[in-house]
């Protein structure tokens, strides 16, 4: 054989080693031999979503996995093409948070249809079979635990009212809007049946009150012109708002309407996720409460249920939820509602956030 032959096999030999030993170069994805999981989830416009991606990056890389991580900037497109490349580039697992939780079902079966296993983080992927464990808050409990916070601060069982009240749902495109819906009005709805609270706008169902994307501009918008059209001779009471960023988007609609934070008259907000901005704006009594859902265990939870799917085992269990098609594994972390009373207790002590996180 003639040299140059000999040197081109040997090269092609080291190249194949080195590519074996460095990468398994699946689909142009070095993975150094490990295997690869993806992490999808809808946008970083909403700091809590960047923190997951972020947490379970790190958690999964720790356990000697490699990820690819993306965020879909709140675009269903977007996240179908970053999950159809997942596919293509090998993982053999991806953890969703979808951005519409029923859009993604004809990507998940090509995902089905390559063995890989989906992990619903947060939102569930409904109208689908294709979805192997979800990992989640009680998001029902999220919503009533709002409203058990604002039945106690303004003791509405011995309430004689008219109290004015204001809600702001989630999108219906995610699935956890209904269900946050859901628990406030299971508290609420006796005291607007009996009429203790009134909702002077007449917007009462979860598509009336859904703010698009769950965007703080949107909120504010419609706060504002709630505002303008129905609270021109009386105060607004209550919003009750389904997350932190529409709380926001509220509070400064009803503080820019001439509302004091602090003051007697200023209406209770709620919100859900102690982003460090909600948390300030707890600290300086312009939002009542928010809901404390540690991102840290639900991602540590998805990586727990991702590693045994792919270790053939199944994951620890601790509910269902059912998705329109079947009842799909469920793990529910714990919650924790936070007022200006407990949030050092929880988010400082508890090691989520330094007191510099929250501007102290
Ligand atoms: C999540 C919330 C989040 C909202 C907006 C919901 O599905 O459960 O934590 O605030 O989406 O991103």
């Amino acid at each position: 054989m003639k040299i140059a032959t000999l040197r081109r096999i040997a090269v092609a030999l080291v190249v194949t080693l080195v590519c074996l030993t460095l990468a398994s170069c699946t689909g142009g994805t070095s993975t150094g031999g490990k295997t690869l999981v993806g992490i999808s989830m809808p946008t970083k416009s909403i700091q809590r979503w960047e923190t997951d991606g972020e947490n379970m990056r790190k958690g999964f890389e720790d356990a000697g996995y490699a990820t690819m991580v993306e965020f879909a900037n709140d675009d269903t497109a977007q996240q179908v093409s970053q999950l159809e490349n997942m596919i293509n580039k090998g993982c053999k697992a991806i953890v969703v948070a979808a951005v519409d939780s029923v859009s993604l079902s004809s990507v998940l079966e090509q995902a089905k249809n390559k063995g890989i296993f989906i992990i619903s983080y947060d939102r569930l992927l409904t109208d689908t079979p294709n979805v192997d464990f979800y990992v989640t808050f009680n998001n029902k409990k999220v919503g009533s635990e709002m409203a058990l916070y604002v039945e106690k601060t303004l003791d509405l069982a011995n309430a004689a009212g008219p109290i004015n009240m204001e809600i702001s749902s989630g999108p219906p495109s995610d699935n956890n809007a209904g269900l946050i819906y859901g628990g406030m009005m299971e508290v609420l709805q006796p005291y607007i049946d009996s009429g203790v609270v009134v909702i002077p706008s007449g917007q009462t169902t979860a598509e009336q009150t859904a703010i698009d994307n769950w965007e703080l501009a949107n909120s504010q918008t419609r706060m504002e012109n709630l505002l303008n059209g129905f609270y021109t001779d009386k105060k607004i009471n209550i919003a009750i708002c389904a997350n932190d960023t529409t709380g926001r988007g509220a509070a400064n609609a009803i503080i820019a309407a001439g509302y004091t934070p602090g003051a007697a008259d200023y209406p209770i907000i709620t919100g859900q996720d102690c982003e460090t901005a909600s948390v300030q704006y707890i600290i300086d009594g312009k939002q009542g409460m928010s809901i404390f859902k540690d991102t840290r265990t639900l991602g540590d939870q998805a990586i727990k249920a991702t590693i045994s799917l792919l270790n053939g085992t199944a994951p620890d269990q601790n509910d269902v939820s059912n998705n329109k098609v079947f009842d799909v594994p469920t793990y529910n972390c714990d919650l924790i509602a936070v007022t200006k009373d407990n949030y050092k207790e929880v988010l400082v002590d508890g090691g989520y956030y330094t007191l510099a996180d929250l501007g102290l």
